[in-house]
């Protein structure tokens, strides 16, 4: 399970897909390089839209997201059972060690999937070192976190939760019905890759789409206003919001410098804690925009209350550092052309299936 990214492992460990789907093998080579993961393109397609899986609160695809762009381990296929088990044990808070906290508590369905405090409270009662991101469209990149520390949402289920494996087993399966469940999905005693695998299936549920942008695209031009027009014409041109923010998903997925809490005394030096290449000093992971109108504060320290302070923090050209990315430069807007973008960032808000975001019935 540990291995489920791009070692070639995963490829002798194809789970059961639903009919008419194959299982595409891995492509990619090492974990550290592996960019392109099993998609199951057909797969995920006929998962989104598949009936029996819409009942088990399975999201459709929405408008505007791209299918070929998922990221599927080959051994985690999502399956019904498996998203189901994941929901229990994301919002299930006996499994943290004060039994208090559960993965919803720091990433809240009515909060855009993030956490409305600058930081999260920990099991332990400690601030997080970093601000909650979104988990919304996670189907979408391999690695996660700020820094791309986790190659796969298993490896980040199955390490950020901090907690023992001891723990998982002794919480969550001391409780019968968890037993039960999780032998009949993954026909095993409860173990925690399994749980990690579930988490991950139903993680890769959480999406959004539809937006009046995806809409204004498709053909209806009074989706957006026109504040927002002119704020999607400065996001693709002088703003330059694009050289990072790019695509259907709104991010390249790449780490770059834009200054962010680089003017403290000891900055937290981000995806160079990962690669220790003097280049990625500084650097944070591009975020989705999608749904962004939902979930200040912003940034990987929560230091912008407003989307309204992200504007303005661009337009003064981030915080000057010897790692700033080179597409990071003073913009020169106006007040109106930093209204528009920020009218534009709120076109981005979209639609999630409501279901996903329902707390499940949890076994007693
Ligand atoms: C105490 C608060 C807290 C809890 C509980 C918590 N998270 Fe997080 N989560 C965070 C923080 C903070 C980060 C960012 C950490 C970093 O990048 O260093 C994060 C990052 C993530 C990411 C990466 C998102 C991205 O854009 O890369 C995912 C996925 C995630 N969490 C899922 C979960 C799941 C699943 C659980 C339950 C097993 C969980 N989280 C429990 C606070 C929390
Ligand atoms: C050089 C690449 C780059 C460019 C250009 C860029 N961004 Fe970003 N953006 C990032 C990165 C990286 C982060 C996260 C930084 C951090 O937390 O340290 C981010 C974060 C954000 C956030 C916060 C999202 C969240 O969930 O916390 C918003 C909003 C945002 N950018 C909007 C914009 C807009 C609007 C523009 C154009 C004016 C823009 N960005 C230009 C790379 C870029």
């Amino acid at each position: 399970m540990n291995r489920v990214v791009g070692t070639g492992m995963a490829v002798q460990h194809r789970g059961r897909l639903p009919l008419g789907c194959d299982a595409l093998p891995l492509v990619g080579g090492t974990l550290m390089q592996a960019r392109r993961i099993a998609i199951l393109v057909s797969c995920v397609v006929m998962l989104l839209s598949a009936g029996s899986v819409a009942a088990q609160g399975k999201p459709k695809l929405p408008l505007g997201l791209d299918a070929d762009s998922a990221f599927v381990p080959a051994d985690n296929p999502m399956t019904p059972e498996r998203i189901a088990l994941g929901k229990k044990f994301f919002w299930d808070t006996r499994w943290s060690s004060s039994g208090t906290v559960a993965c919803v508590s720091c990433h809240r369905p009515e909060h855009g999937w993030s956490d409305p405090r600058q930081f999260s409270i920990t099991f332990a009662g400690k601030p997080t070192p970093r601000h909650s991101p979104t988990i919304e469209n996670r189907l979408f990149s391999d690695r996660q976190l700020w820094t791309g520390l986790r190659p796969s949402l298993e490896e980040q289920a199955l390490r950020d939760s901090n907690r023992t494996d001891e723990m998982v087993v002794k919480h969550l399966g001391s409780v019968p019905a968890y037993q039960a469940e999780f032998r009949r999905v993954f026909g095993t005693e409860l173990h925690p890759d399994g749980v990690a695998k579930a988490i991950a299936s139903y993680v890769r549920t959480i999406v959004s789409g539809n937006s009046p942008y995806d809409r204004f695209r498709a053909g209806e031009k009074s989706a957006l206003s026109p504040a927002a027009q002119r704020g999607q014409v400065l996001f693709a041109g002088r703003a330059r919001c694009v050289a990072c923010h790019a695509g259907f998903n709104f991010t390249d997925e790449g780490y770059r410098n834009i200054g962010v809490g680089m003017d403290k005394a000891d900055p937290d030096l981000g995806r160079y804690t990962v690669t220790k290449d003097e280049a990625d000093k500084g650097a944070f992971k591009t975020p989705t925009l999608r749904d962004v109108a939902r979930r200040g504060p912003y940034m990987h320290d929560g230091s912008e209350k407003t989307l309204a302070d992200v504007v303005a923090f661009y337009d003064r050209g981030g915080v000057k550092n010897p790692w700033l990315s080179q597409d990071i430069k003073p913009l020169g807007l106006n007040r109106e052309e930093q209204t528009d973008l920020v009218a534009f960032l709120h076109a981005l808000t979209g639609e999630i299936d409501p279901e996903v975001g329902q707390p499940p019935v949890l076994p007693q």
